[in-house]
């Protein structure tokens, strides 16, 4: 069974350091811009489902604004603990992310 893609952005759309929310299907998830390289992550924060639109992109980490957790968004780790988790993922291809 293979994986499929949807593309939700075209490369470039989204000025580095910008989020934009995304629908996938009734799925709500951020897509973020750090210097060119694409993070897809879920919208809500594992915490106490916080949006994470309010919280702040740093780098490769996003910040809840809710208690401050922060996520990598490379890993989807939570920086503070570790058993709160992001589920991220994001691919580019043929100019779309
Ligand atoms: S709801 Fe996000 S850190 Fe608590």
């Amino acid at each position: 069974m293979g994986v499929s893609y949807i593309p939700v952005a075209r490369i470039g759309e989204l000025s580095p350091g910008a989020m934009k929310e995304v629908d996938l299907g009734g799925r709500e998830v951020l897509l973020a811009n750090v210097d060119g390289s694409y993070f897809a992550f879920s919208r809500q924060c594992p915490h106490e489902a916080a949006d994470l639109k309010t919280g702040a992109l740093e780098g490769t980490k996003v910040r809840c604004n809710n208690h401050n957790y922060c996520f990598d968004l490379q890993t989807g780790e939570c920086v503070l603990l570790r058993s709160f988790s992001l589920s991220t993922v994001c691919r580019s291809f043929s100019g779309y992310v």
